[in-house]
């Protein structure tokens, strides 16, 4: 993967990549700053595209954004709707999806109950703290359905314990939807909370996978457990050895 503008024989984004998601899966990226997380995410969403290799689904090639496809960002990036409802806001994915009102609004009623904002349909996105926003934003993309969920940091601009709550709900409506999920983060502790396979990328340029763990303990998961710990250890030892290696 290059960037347009790169000039001719600059080092690739991201290089002899090969990332295999399973159905139904909850795969966790982690990885330095700049290393190319976040271009990964947008290529598998289908909104940036790949000048080499290929990305598919189920057999058949992403060529661009898809309703299959949902994104949830950090939400400093991507704001809500600021003139809809919580409500609207949610219903959004299945009215452009060609429902019904009486359709949107039932699906939008699911969806908020799923994320725990029943009683808050009527609000707009200013009069919600962060943690509500990312509530809404998690239940407009869930009420799109589409089959695979991608994360970019959606918690990192949020408070310590809104953060644990929250990922102790995602948890619950992985577990409630099935959806296969991929989360990138820079916590290595909400890596191993979140994933069932935790994967480090390699500092860019010409980032790929280094390597991956598989987290074989069960949820909700208790980071006094020794296991949760080592986890952590073994993954910030090797991004800590991913960081330093420009000065090798
Ligand atoms: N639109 C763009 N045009 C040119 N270069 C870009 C563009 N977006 C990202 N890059 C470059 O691609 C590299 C990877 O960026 P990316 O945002 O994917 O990293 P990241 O791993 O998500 O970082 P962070 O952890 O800080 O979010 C960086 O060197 C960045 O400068
Ligand atoms: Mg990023």
């Amino acid at each position: 993967m290059a960037y347009p503008g790169q000039s001719e024989g600059s080092d690739l984004i991201l290089a002899d990549l090969s990332l295999d998601i399973r159905d139904g899966e909850f795969f966790v990226l982690v990885g330095p700053s700049g290393s190319g997380k976040s271009t990964l995410l947008k290529i598998v969403a289908g909104t940036e595209t790949q000048t080499e290799g290929q990305v598919s689904t189920h057999g058949a090639p992403v060529k661009g954004p898809s309703r299959q496809r949902g994104m949830v960002f950090q939400s400093i990036d991507e704001p809500l709707f600021e003139w809809l409802t919580v409500a609207q806001n949610v219903g959004f994915g299945p009215s452009v999806a060609g429902k019904t009102r009486a359709q949107c609004r039932e699906i939008a009623a699911q969806y908020i109950a799923l994320v725990g904002l029943k009683g808050h349909e009527t609000k707009f996105p200013h009069e919600l703290s962060g943690g509500m926003k990312q509530r809404v934003q998690i239940a407009r993309t869930l009420a799109a359905e589409p089959d695979l969920v991608l994360f970019d940091e959606p918690f990192a601009a949020l408070d310590a314990l809104t953060r644990r709550v929250l990922q102790k709900e995602l948890i619950a409506i992985w577990q409630a939807t099935g959806r296969t999920m991929v989360y990138v983060t820079h916590d290595i502790r909400e890596a191993v909370i979140l994933g069932q396979r935790v994967a480090v990328m390699s500092r860019g340029p010409r980032a790929n996978i280094t390597r991956s763990y598989d987290i074989d303990l069960p949820y909700p998961r208790d980071d006094l457990d020794g296991r949760f710990a080592d986890a952590v250890r073994a993954i910030e030892a090797d991004i800590e050895r991913e960081s330093s290696s420009q000065w090798d």
